[in-house]
């Protein structure tokens, strides 16, 4: 493991009043792990009504919302694979009928297989646009529309480095996640009307579940060179990203529309040449992967 820089991560939003989102409901897909659970905990833990979007881990879900509850927040798990139009409208009818509305919601779950082009299979394809593009559309279609009914909302959708920069064994995703950028401006535009605010996070490299699959998967060097090459030094924390949702999700962000906040310690800013000290890091990264 590299030597890593002290971050702004532990307590990031520690700044925020914890009843900054009182009284307001929000879903997060995706949340039983990784960047979703700590959104969902994050806003819990800044006053909001968390629904806790999973897939198959309904028990790590429940957990995330037995946690909610102990801040004392409503909050419930609500399964659906997002890739069927009727489980998504299963869940953000079990969200109405549990929760009673929607403030807030996020659109984070995600999952693709990291293979080149040539190396997808036409399923591997059809997958990666339905969970990520068809499933994200169809989602923030209904989110929205219940937004607009209550007067307004925060839309947030969480995309990820490779939209913007090559990476090995993520072209699908990545072309996805550019294409969910995009609709976030068109969606800022068109939703503006209804005082609902659509904005996006675009984290750096995690070390999530799903980002331990990728550097297993992709043909990509270890995680530890990319942390190297870093100017902070270390990964990007689900607790860096959680904060610019809550931000994005904020009255402090009142009059940010359609933008895409860069969330990754630098690291997408960051190409060669190189400082000597980083690739010395990188070379010690080397010598100790992890
Ligand atoms: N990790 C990174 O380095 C990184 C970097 C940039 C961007 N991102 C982006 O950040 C987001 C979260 O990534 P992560 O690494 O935190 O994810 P993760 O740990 O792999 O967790 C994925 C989440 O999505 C859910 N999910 C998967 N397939 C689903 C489906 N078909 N329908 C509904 N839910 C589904 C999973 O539910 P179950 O637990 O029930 O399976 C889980 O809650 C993604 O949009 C990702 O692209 C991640």
């Amino acid at each position: 493991m590299v030597e890593t820089t002290p971050g702004p991560a532990p307590g990031a939003v520690a700044s925020f009043k914890d009843d900054l989102f009182r009284g307001r409901v929000a879903l997060v897909t995706g949340a039983s792990r990784g960047i979703g659970r700590s959104v969902a905990l994050t806003l819990a833990a800044l006053g909001a009504d968390v629904a806790v979007g999973y897939k198959r881990n309904g028990h790590l879900a429940e957990e995330v919302a037995e946690r909610a509850r102990r801040l004392g927040r409503r909050a419930l798990a609500v399964q659906a694979d997002l890739e069927a139009v009727a489980e998504i409208d299963r869940m953000f009818r079990e969200v109405d009928e549990g929760l009673g509305g929607l403030d807030i919601f996020v659109a984070n779950a995600a999952a693709t297989a990291f293979k080149p082009t040539l190396e997808l299979q036409d399923y591997h394809i059809d997958r990666t646009l339905g969970l990520n593009l068809r499933g994200f559309a169809w989602s923030v279609k209904r989110a929205a529309e219940r937004m607009r009914a209550r007067g307004g909302g925060a839309i947030v959708a969480v995309s990820g480095y490779g939209s913007r920069r090559v990476l090995p064994g993520y072209a699908a995703l990545g072309a996805v996640k550019a294409a969910v950028e995009a609709w976030v401006a068109y969606l800022a535009c068109e939703l503006a009307p209804y005082g609902i605010r659509v904005n996006a996070v675009n984290p750096g490299c995690l070390e999530t579940d799903s980002a331990h699959v990728y550097f297993e998967r992709s043909g990509a060097a270890p995680p530890g060179h990319v942390f190297a090459l870093t100017p902070t030094g270390r990964p990007t924390t689900p607790e860096d990203v959680a904060a610019a949702v809550a931000f994005l999700c904020s009255p402090a962000a009142g009059f940010v529309y359609g933008h895409t906040l860069v969330v990754d310690g630098g690291v997408t800013l960051a190409g060669p040449p190189y400082p000597r000290e980083w690739m010395e890091r990188a070379a010690d990264a080397v010598r100790r992967p992890g």
